[in-house]
Formats: C-alpha cells, structure tokens, sequence
C-alpha cells in the first residue's frame, strides 16, 4: 500500500512546481464568469497568498475607464472576446494611462500565434488562450515574475508530528538525508524547533544559532547572511539549527519564517523543515506554504484523531493541492495495542506514504551516537522506506519491484525526463 502512494505521486503534480507569485497587485477585467471564477479561486491559492488581487466585469472597457483616474497596478490581466483590430485599438488606448512597470496580460478566445506575436510586440507580456485552469493561470503570472528562476527553484518540505514524540524530527532529518545523499541535491534542513530542536544533536553539531539569527535579525536577511547561518553537514546537506535553549521565549509572528524560507527556496533546491508538534499562525501558515506536508503519526486513536484534523485543516487551506502526505511510524511496538494500517487509512481517507516500524536499538543508537539511521545500518529496509519516501516527495520515484525488471534504466531515464 505504501509502494503504491508513493508510485502514484510520482504521475501527480510533484513534477510540476509553481513557485510562489511575489508581493504583486493584480487587477483583472473580465469579460466571462468562467474566467472571473478561476482568477478569483487562484487568488485563493497558497502560491497567491502574497499577491493582492481584484476581479471585475468588463472587459478592457472597463479597465481604460478604471485607469484613467487611478494608478496602474504590477499587473494587469484583460479578458477578451475582441477581435484584433478592436482590441489592438483599445489596447493602444490603454497604455496612455499604464505606469512605467506594470504588465499586461491578455486572455483572448482565439488561439492564434499571429495575434500573440502582435499584442507581445506592443509590450503586452503574454497571450493565454480560454479556458484557463487555475494552476495554468498561478503558473503563467509566476513565470511572468519569477522568470527562469521559477525553473531552478526548491521545493519545500514541511514534515510535522500529529502529536509529540512521534518520531517528526527524526522521520525530517532521515528524508533529507536520503535525499542529498542518494539525489545529491544541496539540501537545508530547518529545525523550527526553536528552544528543543534536535537537529544539531542528530548531526553531531554544535552549530551557531542558525534560525534563530534569521528570525530574530530579519534587517540583515539576505541568501549571504542566511549561508553564514547555516552548518555543514555532508557535501550536500546543511543545517540551520535550532538554538535550542530556554533562555529566550519565542513567541514568534506569523510571518516570522516567510523571508528565511523565500530565501531558501530561491537558493537551494530542497529544504526540510522540521516543524514542532503544535498549532500556532507561524506553524499553520508554515504548513499551508510548503510544496509538501508530511503527518507522522503512530498508529493509536490520538495520533489518528489529530491527523484527521491537520488533514481536514491543510485539504481546506490547500485546495488546489494534494493531501499531507501521512508516514505511520513506530508500528509494532511489543504488547502495544494498534489501529491496524488498514482502519487507520479507511479513517483519514489518505493511503501511507511510508510505515516505519518500531526498532528502539536501530533509532536509540542513531539518536544517541548523532548518527543517521543509514549510517548506523546502511541497507536497512527502514533504510530503504525512508530513501523511498525522500525520492517521492522530490518527485524522483523508483520503486524497489519497478528497479528488478530489465526496463529499469529505460523507465529511470523516462522518469528522469518527464521529473526535469
Ligand atoms: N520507528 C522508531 N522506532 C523506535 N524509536 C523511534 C522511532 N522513531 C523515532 N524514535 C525515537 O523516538 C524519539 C523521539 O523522536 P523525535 O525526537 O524524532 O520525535 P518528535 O516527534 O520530533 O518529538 P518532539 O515532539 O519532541 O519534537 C527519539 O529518541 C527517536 O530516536
Ligand atoms: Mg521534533
């Protein structure tokens, strides 16, 4: 069953990754409600959540009318069932009252490549054909702000227990060991743990304050001083440790973590964050903005209750994405009555991504020789069920029985195409 979550993540929209609409304003005229309707949800969505956005009927008659008397905005989107000599005119007339800096994009009902090339050539940044789907519409307007950059951009992680002491930390720090390991992608794992974090201990570290420098100065954060913030690990993995001390309280604003994690985001292509088990602004809106959620959870009634919730919760925030994906860990622990596998899923309506069984002699020598579980027993099959699950969360999955039949190298390959 978990084989078969992770392989159907991998045909899902990991691959697809829509970086983040920045700070913009954007007002759109509409001529149809179809289009007013997926703009307004877009505006709704996570990737939108810093834009402001304004929808009204109307076309591009109402936005010259509109723009005459007040200032443009970053953005301007304009649906049109035009044909091109009017709206070639009206557009003309439009960009007497445009700013210097703001865009234009166009929503026409006619796929025409001639057209497009002549609204582009009079400065319009682009030409989408109707009907548009929200995602499509989010993807169009990042790529007209995040550029090429949308292309090299990292994916965000967000890995949470669905009570304490579940095993979050380490089930976070394992996947992002497995996933600059074996992909060897540059990885950052983030303990959001301000006064218990365990990653330093995990890693064997001591390292500076890490993020609590990157709340606590947010003047000075820039991808430099971020750098200077974090701790080596390995070649390719790196830490931005938890104080972890009780000196201090942390209260923390909502936004306290949005500039740190733009910065990674921008800078490296996988960071992990491991999230404390509570519910505040800051660790709810942290959840809501990452590419992926991952819920561990232990097989018993609190565990499942609160899964359910964080689930309902995330699917209510998160409508245009795919559920938290769930890793059952410590199963099987000797005499413990268990929700089996099987009620657990029929109760949260999502199929594991993961079931990692209770091994106390493998995690205790880990946790206390600041080791990783694949350095204590390389090979493990906890081992491999973590290295799975890093790779599907990144989008790169190769199932153990895909990788026995002689198609493996043509079926990586292809895999390898369609996730680059
Ligand atoms: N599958 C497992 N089998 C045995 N021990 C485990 C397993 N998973 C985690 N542990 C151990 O459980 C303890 C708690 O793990 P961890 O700190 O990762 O939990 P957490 O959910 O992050 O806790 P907290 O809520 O305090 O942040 C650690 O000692 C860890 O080694
Ligand atoms: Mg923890």
């Amino acid at each position: 069953m978990a084989d078969s979550a992770i392989e159907r993540a991998s045909h899902s929209d990991v691959v697809n990754q829509i970086a983040p609409v920045p700070r913009i304003s954007i007002q759109a005229f509409c001529e149809s409600a179809e289009v007013a309707e997926v703009i307004e949800s877009a505006a709704a969505d996570r990737r939108m959540s810093k834009a402001h956005v304004k929808v009204h009927m109307g076309g591009v008659p109402a936005a010259i009318e509109a723009y005459r008397t007040a200032p443009t905005p970053n953005l301007i989107v304009l649906e049109t069932y035009s044909e091109r000599g009017t709206l070639v005119d009206q557009l003309d007339s439009l960009s007497e009252f445009c700013d210097a800096g703001t865009k234009v994009m166009v929503i026409g009902h006619e796929n025409d490549i001639s057209l497009y090339r002549e609204l582009t050539m009079r400065g319009v940044s682009d030409y989408v054909v109707a009907p548009i789907d929200i995602l499509g519409f989010i993807g169009q307007v990042s790529h007209l702000y995040n550029g090429t950059s949308a292309e090299v951009l990292g994916r965000v992680i967000a890995v949470v227990g669905a009570k304490g002491g579940v095993g979050a930390s380490t089930v976070a720090h394992n996947i992002a060991w497995s996933i600059s390991r074996l992909l060897e992608y540059q990885t950052v794992i983030v303990d959001l743990d301000l006064p218990f974090g365990t990653a330093g201990l995990d890693f064997n570290q001591d390292p500076p304050q890490g993020v609590a420098d990157a709340v606590f100065a947010p003047e000075r954060l820039d991808a430099n001083f971020v750098d200077r913030l974090l701790s080596k690990c390995s070649d390719t993995l790196s830490i931005l440790a938890a104080p972890a001390t009780v000196d201090r309280l942390y209260d923390l604003p909502e936004q306290a973590f949005d500039a740190t994690l733009d910065i990674l985001r921008s800078t490296v292509p996988c960071a992990v964050l491991d999230v404390p088990h509570q519910w505040t602004a800051w660790s709810k809106r942290v959840l809501v903005a990452a590419d992926e959620v991952v819920i561990v959870a232990a097989p018993d009634l609190a565990n499942l209750r609160n899964t359910k919730t964080i689930i309902d919760s995330l699917r209510a925030s998160r409508a245009n994405d795919h559920p938290p994906r769930v890793v059952l860990n410590m199963v099987g622990v000797p005499r413990r009555p268990e929700i089996s596998l099987s009620e657990f899923t029929k109760a949260i309506e999502v199929d594991p991504f993961g079931v990692v069984p209770f091994e106390p002699k493998l995690f205790g020598t880990a946790a206390n020789n600041g080791q990783m579980l694949a350095e204590v027993e390389a090979g493990s099959k906890i081992v491999e069920t973590l290295d799975d699950i890093g790779r599907a969360l990144m989008g790169r999955v190769t199932s153990r029985r895909v990788k026995k039949t002689l198609l493996t190298p043509l079926l990586e390959r292809l895999s390898r195409k369609k996730a680059g």
